[in-house]
C-alpha cells in the first residue's frame, strides 16, 4: 500500500512537474555512484518534465557529464515510433541535453520476440551492475496508469511475480498501446535509492486512492516496495 506520508498533491500538473524537476536534479547531485543512474518511464506524462530538465534553472544543476540512462520500460516498436518510450525522451530531453550518448542504454526492440530483448536488455544491465543480486538504481521515474500499473506492469499479470528476472517481457500489457513490451520487475523498482513516482491526472484518481488506502489492494502501484527512498507526487486536476 502506498504510505501516505510520501504523497505530495499538487493543485496543477504544472507545479508538480517543476517539484518533480527540482527532485530529479536533488536527488542525482547526492548520488555518490559515478556514473549516476536514471531509469526513465514512457507515456505522455514525463515530456513536460524532460522539457523542464533542458532549460534553466534545472539544466545547468544536472550531473549530465557522469549520467546514465536507463529505461524502466519499452513497447515492442522501432525507435522512431510515435509509442517508443526512448523516441519520447529522445525528443523532448536527450537531442537537447550534454548527456554522454555512449552512456544511454535504450531497451533493444529489434529482436524476433520481446522475451529474447528482455534477456539481452538484462545482459546489458549485468555489465553496467556486475556481480550485484539486483541492479540499484539511484533514480527510478515512475508513472502511474488509470488501472494503477506502474512501468509495464499491469494488475494480475505474471510479470507482477517475476522474482527473479531483472528484465521480464509483457506480451499482452493490459492497455493501450496494445504492443507487447519489457519492463523492469518489481525487484528491480525495489532497489532503487530514490523513486519519484508522478501521478498526474483526474483519471488517475480512483487508482490511487485504492493503491494509498486498501492494504488489501492488488494495485502494481500498491505492490511497490521500495528499499530506498519514494516520493508520490499526484495532482488529480485536469
Ligand atoms: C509506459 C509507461 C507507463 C506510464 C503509465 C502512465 O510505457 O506506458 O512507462 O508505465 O508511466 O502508463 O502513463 P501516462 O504518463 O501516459 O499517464
Amino acid at each position: 500500500m502506498i504510505d501516505i506520508d510520501v504523497v505530495h498533491d499538487f493543485s496543477d500538473k504544472e507545479s508538480l512537474f517543476q517539484a518533480t524537476a527540482a527532485q530529479v536534479v536533488q536527488v542525482l547531485n547526492q548520488s555518490p555512484s559515478k556514473p549516476v543512474t536514471m531509469a526513465l518511464s514512457g507515456g505522455s506524462s514525463p515530456a513536460r518534465l524532460f522539457e523542464l530538465l533542458t532549460r534553466p534553472p534545472y539544466s545547468e544543476n544536472m550531473p549530465w557529464g557522469r549520467l546514465a540512462v536507463f529505461w524502466v520500460d519499452e513497447r515492442m516498436v522501432p525507435y522512431d515510433h510515435k509509442h517508443s518510450n526512448f523516441a519520447l525522451a529522445k525528443k523532448w530531453l536527450l537531442d537537447h541535453v550534454p548527456v554522454n550518448h555512449s552512456r544511454v542504454f535504450p531497451m533493444p526492440t529489434d529482436f524476433p520476440t520481446p522475451e529474447a530483448a528482455a534477456q539481452a536488455y538484462e545482459q546489458t544491465l549485468r555489465k553496467v551492475f556486475p556481480e550485484m543480486a539486483w541492479p540499484r538504481f539511484d533514480l527510478v521515474l515512475l508513472g502511474m496508469g488509470p488501472d494503477g500499473h506502474i512501468a509495464s506492469l499491469f494488475p494480475g499479470d505474471p510479470a507482477l511475480r517475476d522474482a527473479v528476472s531483472w528484465v521480464t517481457a509483457v506480451p499482452m500489457p493490459g492497455m493501450p498501446p496494445s504492443v507487447p513490451r519489457l519492463t523492469l520487475t518489481l525487484p528491480v523498482l525495489n532497489q532503487a535509492r530514490h523513486i519519484l513516482a508522478l501521478v498526474p491526472g483526474a483519471g488517475k484518481r480512483n487508482a490511487f486512492i485504492n493503491a494509498s488506502t486498501s492494504s488489501e489492494s492488488i494495485l502494481p502501484a500498491a505492490l511497490l516496495a521500495p528499499q530506498g527512498k519514494i516520493a508520490w507526487l499526484t495532482c488529480f486536476q485536469e
